[in-house]
């Protein structure tokens, strides 16, 4: 098991609040809604995430106004990259303006993470608005797989259609992938060729116990090593170097130099040494691992009139007395603990 304290070299830029184990504050990923379009079973099971689902009034989300100068403070403290998530980014109207705001801050980028389906309408103003790059998540190119998958019966055309717009307005695009045994794997190696084709970057993501409505069992992973050993049996393989302090995926590059795929292996081989992130939720609350249950209440202080100040010193409070480390304590005993759900923290 990795220490808290392994990794490359630090960053030594500042501004920058160190936690813990020394790991520094560089990531904020914004959860813009807590609703998604798909019912991956996976994440938003339909049997817990139905009709009668609970989801955020509009008055309990932030408005992007308050996103925004939250964003500005975390800036203020070394955040570098902002990830849009969800729920389903996409589906929160006017997702255009808040990249436009966003895009202002100086020394960082936006990144967004979607399940592609409303690409092909958003991907050109999102584009235009300032977005740097997009991360579409795409589990299978067969098409009765993924429609099984999303369980919402939606085409796998139209979310390659989605990935073609995000292209062709300029996105640089990366697909993600989670692999479940039984229902996926058997079609890794045919999504590897069809995004290699496409000059895309590829990363599988292991089935992880996130939140505790997707009945997760340690069987049903497919463990990273055994993806790219499919892989690399059809199409050889060499690993690569990480692009930056700090990256989930492993890297592979493939021999003939036509791209590479990576893996996310937050199960076998956890990477919470490096983990610079931390995840604001629809509703504004700040958690500091993607498996906590308690974050701390940042939209109180916005809307009762604190001041940057007083919020940038709550966020360094939180950082500073940060020990998360779930991936690398994992156990049978900590995967019934109490999580929040993905779809309200974003991935
Ligand atoms: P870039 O390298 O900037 O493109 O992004 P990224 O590697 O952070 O990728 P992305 O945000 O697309 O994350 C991919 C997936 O990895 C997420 O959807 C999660 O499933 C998983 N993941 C990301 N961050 C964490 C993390 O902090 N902990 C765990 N356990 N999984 C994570
Ligand atoms: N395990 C791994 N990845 C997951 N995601 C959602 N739920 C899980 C899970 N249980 C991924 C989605 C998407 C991103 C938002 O998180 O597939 O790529
Ligand atoms: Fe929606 Fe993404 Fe969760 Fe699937 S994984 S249900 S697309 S939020
Ligand atoms: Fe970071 Fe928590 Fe994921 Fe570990 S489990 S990498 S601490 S978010």
């Amino acid at each position: 098991m990795a220490s808290p304290l392994s990794g490359p070299e630090r960053p030594t830029d500042t501004p920058t609040i160190i936690d813990r184990f020394g790991r520094p504050l560089r990531d904020l990923r914004i959860s813009v809604t807590d609703r998604c379009n798909f019912r991956c079973r996976y994440c938003m099971p339909r049997e817990v995430f139905g009709a009668e689902f609970a989801f955020l009034p509009r008055s309990e989300i932030l408005t992007f106004e308050e996103i925004a100068r939250l964003a500005r403070i975390f800036a203020s403290l070394g955040v570098q990259k902002f990830r849009l998530t969800g729920g389903e980014p996409t589906v929160r109207n006017g997702l255009p303006e808040l990249v436009t705001i966003l895009s202002e801050i100086p020394g960082t980028e936006i990144a967004m993470t979607t399940n592609g389906s409303l690409l092909t309408e958003q991907a050109e103003p999102l584009a235009r608005a300032g977005l740097d790059r997009v991360t579409v998540s795409l589990d299978s190119t067969d098409d009765a797989v993924f429609r099984a998958m999303n369980d919402v019966g939606f085409p796998v055309e139209r979310v390659v259609a989605g990935i073609d717009a995000a292209a062709a307005a300029g996105l640089p695009v990366k697909i993600d992938a989670v692999v479940k045994r039984g229902v996926n794997d058997h079609t890794v190696v045919d999504l590897a060729r069809f995004i290699k084709e496409r000059g895309h970057i590829l990363r599988y993501i292991e089935y992880m116990d996130v939140g505790t409505k997707n009945g997760w069992r340690l069987d049903d992973v497919v463990p990273g090593t055994s993806i790219i050993s499919m892989i690399d049996a059809e199409m050889p393989l060499e690993p690569m170097e990480p692009n930056y302090f700090g990256e989930v995926a492993k890297r592979y590059r493939y021999k003939d130099g036509s791209g590479e795929v990576g893996i996310i292996t937050s199960v076998t081989m956890p990477f919470c040494g490096d983990c610079t992130r931390a995840r604001l939720s629809a509703e504004g609350s700040l958690y500091t691992c993607l498996f906590a249950f308690q974050g701390t209440d940042l939209r109180g202080m916005l809307r009762s009139g604190a001041s940057d100040e007083a919020i940038a010193d709550a966020i360094k409070v939180v950082w500073r007395v940060r020990e998360d480390r779930y991936s690398e304590i994992r156990s049978e005993a900590t995967t019934d603990r109490l999580k929040i759900e993905m779809s309200y923290i974003g991935g």
